[in-house]
């Protein structure tokens, strides 16, 4: 699409001036480069809004599943302050070896958690855990498990805690019932559950950028 030059245009000039170079994290997605890691980090404008609206709720603990190399991460540690903790989810125990090392490079293992296997596997486990609740969670793994990862989210959440949902739109294809693959299929049937959940409110909005055509689903815990 001829518009993704505009957009990546726009997110560089965004990030010129609203992003410093401590917090770019040009190390982090450099190695992740170099591991042979998919691009598919959020966008530094993206990672910068999920910063801001941890530090608009005064988050102290999060939940993430899909670390990928950790730049998400490392996004929402800085938000959490000391004393904080971010549990992330990562099935892929390469893509944890990368994330570690990048976490550690910007200061942050002491605030991240970073627990290796497939996510659904594992939040069993934090739920017996009886840990204190999430303020807000971030899911941004495999997308045919949405539905399911919301609900955890939801349980390990306290009122007022934002539940928010990465690639949720997939180049229109959420609202194009031709699209039959897993992504829109997930996509779908999240908005559904979110649709009959009567126990948060919520909205989903459409980004273009560096990462091409998508969106977040954002949901706040009543
Ligand atoms: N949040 C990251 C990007 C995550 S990409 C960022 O913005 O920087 C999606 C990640 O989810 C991949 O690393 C993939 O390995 C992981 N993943 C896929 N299925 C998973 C599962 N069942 N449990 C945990 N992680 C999973
Ligand atoms: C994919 C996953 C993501 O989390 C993302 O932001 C973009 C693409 C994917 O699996 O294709
Ligand atoms: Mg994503």
């Amino acid at each position: 699409m001829f518009e993704e030059k505009a957009w990546r245009r726009v997110d560089d000039y965004i990030g010129a001036a609203l992003i410093s170079k401590e917090e770019a994290q040009e190390e982090t997605l450099a190695a992740n480069a170099r591991a042979g890691l998919p691009a598919i980090d959020v966008s530094p404008p993206q990672g910068k809004l999920l910063h801001l609206l941890a530090c608009a709720i005064g988050a102290r603990r999060v939940l993430e599943v899909g670390t990928l190399g950790g730049y998400s991460t490392t996004w929402l540690a800085r938000a959490v302050g000391e004393g904080g903790k971010v549990v992330t989810f990562e099935v892929d125990a390469r893509h944890a070896e990368v994330a570690r090392a990048n976490i550690a490079r910007e200061g942050m293992s002491a605030r991240v958690d970073l627990r290796v296997g497939p996510a659904l596997e594992m939040l069993p486990r934090l739920e017996s855990e009886r840990a204190q609740p999430f303020d807000l969670a971030f899911i941004d793994a495999d997308k045919p498990n949405n539905a399911a990862y919301f609900d955890y989210a939801l349980k390990l959440s306290r009122p007022g805690a934002l539940i928010i949902v990465d690639n949720v739109v997939r180049e229109g294809a959420v609202a194009d019932p031709s699209k039959t693959d897993g992504g829109a299929l997930g996509a779908r049937a999240l908005f559904d559950a979110v649709a009959a959940e009567g126990r948060v409110e919520a909205t989903a909005v459409q980004t273009v950028g560096a990462k091409g055509w998508d969106g977040f689903l954002i949901a706040r815990v009543k």
